[in-house]
């Protein structure tokens, strides 16, 4: 595949960076995944304006336009062949000369970013969703998960416990048994046909689906969503249960620990949200 690597695009075998670069050795960088669907790209804006604000958190200083963006997310489609594709986009802080904690001056941000392919668009039909097994764990990652850093080592490890046990993914819980989001995606829960989710709050990241999803719900109305504490007695009783990402979708979970949710089989609420969100999304 054909990547961008500070200024330049090139084949992936040749993109090289600095063993120096604190990426490399900190996990000292923000990064994003944009889906795109036959070169359309969904929530575009909202995604280069997360990733502002998360090189804001830590203070890494890159003047890019939402246009200068723009243009290296539609070569790199242009360039990968179109198709169904994630685009990564990855800034760390740079190559230093040496090894400190602080904050160097002065120094460049790396930026990268490569296409990769991702599973077409959901269709909004049962008989053509699989519905996903997740188990649960505690969260152990850190207070600042709403910041997209790619030092993503407590979510590998997460991710990796439920993979490891046949998962395809792991929802987290914090110490009060409340719902944080999964390993790589933001979680709901529909009971009595009303979605519940999370707040955004320093326990998840800010999803751009949840984003997108919720202001599609909220102004077409027929669905209740709230924004509160979910536990895990009401995950483990729910009639539905939901995960989302921007190479996912919503993806329906039939099964948490071993046990169906509801019926064991993808829900109506979940039809007719990703009726919704398939219809509204760009
Ligand atoms: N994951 N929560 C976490 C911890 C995530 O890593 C992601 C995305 C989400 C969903 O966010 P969004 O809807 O903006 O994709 C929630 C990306 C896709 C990844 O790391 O590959």
């Amino acid at each position: 595949s054909i990547v961008y690597l500070d200024g330049a695009y090139m084949p992936m075998e040749e993109a090289k960076i600095s063993p120096m670069d604190r990426g490399f050795l900190f996990g000292d960088g923000i990064y994003e995944v944009v889906p795109s669907y036959d070169g359309k790209m969904v929530g575009f804006g909202p995604h280069i304006d997360r990733m502002i604000e998360g090189m804001g958190f830590i203070d890494i200083k890159l003047d890019w336009s939402h246009d200068q963006w723009k243009d290296v997310c539609d070569q790199l489609i242009e360039k990968n062949g179109g198709g169904n594709l994630g685009i990564y986009l990855h800034v760390s802080r740079g190559a230093d000369s040496k090894r400190f904690h602080a904050y160097p001056d002065n120094v460049a941000p790396t930026v990268f970013a490569f296409a990769f392919e991702i599973p077409p668009a959901t269709v909004a039909d049962k008989t053509k969703i699989k519905g996903y097994k997740v188990n649960t764990q505690q969260d152990l990652r850190w207070d600042r998960c709403n910041i997209k850093s790619t030092a993503l080592l407590g979510n590998v490890m997460h991710f990796q416990v439920g993979h490891a046990a046949g998962m395809n993914e792991t929802l987290l819980f914090n110490a009060n048994d409340e719902l944080t989001e999964a390993s790589a995606c933001n979680a709901y829960i529909v009971k009595d046909g009303v979605v519940a989710t999370p707040p955004l709050d320093h326990q998840c990241l800010p999803g751009i689906t949840r984003k997108i999803l919720l202001s599609i719900l909220a102004k077409d109305g027929s669905i209740k969503v709230e924004e509160r504490i979910v536990t895990k007695e009401e995950v483990l009783n729910a009639d539905e249960v939901w995960i989302t990402s921007s190479s996912k979708e919503i993806a329906p979970v039939i099964e948490v620990d071993g046990k169906p949710v509801g019926n064991g089989e993808v829900g109506d609420v979940w039809l007719a949200a990703q009726t919704l969100y398939s219809a509204q999304k760009y």
